[in-house]
């Protein structure tokens, strides 16, 4: 459960606003479900010019939805504006990768777009910004914002794995016949993409206990095998992305969106204690302290949690057991190594 929430307004600004995600974004954020029932929240909408007309038609759809905690909603295109006061930036808006396009065009494209972000927010947001990048490179576009805002704390920007991490509990929990609440202690490590490693070294399912006795938490490697935990469940996260753009036609939207608003709540309010009294964690991509071997100032998915004050805590000694799996291993390492591949490509192109 979490802590009840202050009722001092908030001010939530989202980047991308008249896209995908931002449809289904806003109206939950509008309804309380981000930042608790009693807590007023003022909207920023940021657009490009191209785009403002259609998110002004949202805004009047927020109007229409009269929610009673929406104290007001902005529309601008001017990113000094949209930042003013934010104490909540989702930066949802990015450049969508193209037929053809390779990464070093995206994360360039990108760059163009997350470095002046970062600086608005550097001169304009409250001093307790909490900033979540969903818009892909996350890691590596949080990375460039984070370095356009030297005043700002750098455990303030986070990027979103919390999808990832959604996606693999219910793999999870599909595989050991089980509900979402019965599995826990899952982690993402690294980037969010293709290279991610979701973990189950740590992670437990809670099943019928023997002869009918109450269910019991078992490790989750005990439970489902470990060839399927190799082969099919890391594979299936790590690239549920690319098998929803060919389901649905398009990106994921309203499971990104519905990630964003755990990763928000959790952060801001807390992510609080089980049943057991222990910490909840997730997993959530924050600046790495060079916990678990990932180098100093990447912004990598780790084990967290929050207590609501401000920054993530990296949740210790849940490290990976590679050995557990069959197969090659060194999965953390390879993700790792992507996002440095990442941080030195928008180094090279004068982005950091
Ligand atoms: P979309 O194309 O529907 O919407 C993106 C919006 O961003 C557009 O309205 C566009 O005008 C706007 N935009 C572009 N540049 C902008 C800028 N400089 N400032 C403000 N707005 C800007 O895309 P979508 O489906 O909403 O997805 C948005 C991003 O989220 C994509 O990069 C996508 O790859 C990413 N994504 C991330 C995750 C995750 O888990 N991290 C999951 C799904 C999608
Ligand atoms: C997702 O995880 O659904 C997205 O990041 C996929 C994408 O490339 O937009």
């Amino acid at each position: 459960t979490h802590t009840t929430s202050s009722p001092t307004p908030q001010t939530v600004t989202v980047t991308g606003a008249a896209g995908n995600i931002g449809y289904a974004l806003l109206f939950r954020i509008a309804s309380g479900q981000m930042l608790g029932t009693d807590t007023p929240v003022r909207l920023r909408l940021l657009e490009i010019p191209s785009a403002v007309r259609a998110a002004e038609g949202v805004a009047m759809e927020l109007a229409d939805s009269a929610f009673p905690l929406l104290a007001s909603v902005d529309v601008t295109d001017d990113p000094a504006t949209a930042f003013e006061g934010t104490t909540h930036a989702l930066l949802v808006g990015a450049r969508p990768r193209t037929a053809g396009m390779e990464r070093a065009d995206l994360l360039h494209a990108n760059g163009g777009i997350f470095g002046p972000q970062g600086r608005a927010i550097n001169d304009h947001a409250d001093e307790a910004v909490r900033v979540v990048v969903v818009g892909n490179p996350a890691n590596t576009n949080a990375l460039i914002a984070s370095a356009h805002a030297p005043d700002v704390p750098a455990e303030r920007f986070t990027a979103l794995t919390r999808l990832d991490h959604n996606r693999a509990v219910s793999q999870l929990a599909a595989r050991a016949g089980v509900g979402v609440t019965d599995v826990d202690g899952i982690t993402i490590w690294g980037n969010h993409s293709a290279t991610q490693f979701p973990d189950l070294t740590h992670a437990r399912v809670r099943v019928a206990g023997d002869d009918g006795g109450a269910p019991a938490w078992r490790p989750a490697l005990d439970v489902v095998d470990r060839g399927w935990a190799a082969d099919e469940f890391i594979p299936r996260v790590a690239k549920r992305g690319a098998e929803i753009i060919e389901v649905r036609g398009s990106s994921s939207a309203a499971s990104a969106a519905s990630a964003t608003i755990d990763h928000m709540r959790d952060w801001s309010l807390g992510t609080g204690v089980d049943a057991e009294g222990a910490p909840r964690r997730t997993s959530a991509a924050v600046v790495s302290d060079g916990s678990y071997g990932v180098p100093e100032g990447l912004i990598s998915s780790f084990p967290v949690t929050s207590d609501g004050s401000g920054a993530w805590t990296i949740a210790p000694g849940l490290g990976p057991d590679e050995s557990l799996l069959p197969g090659e291993g060194g999965r953390l390492a390879a993700t790792v190594a992507e996002l440095e591949a990442e941080r030195d490509a928008v180094r090279g192109l004068g982005l950091l």
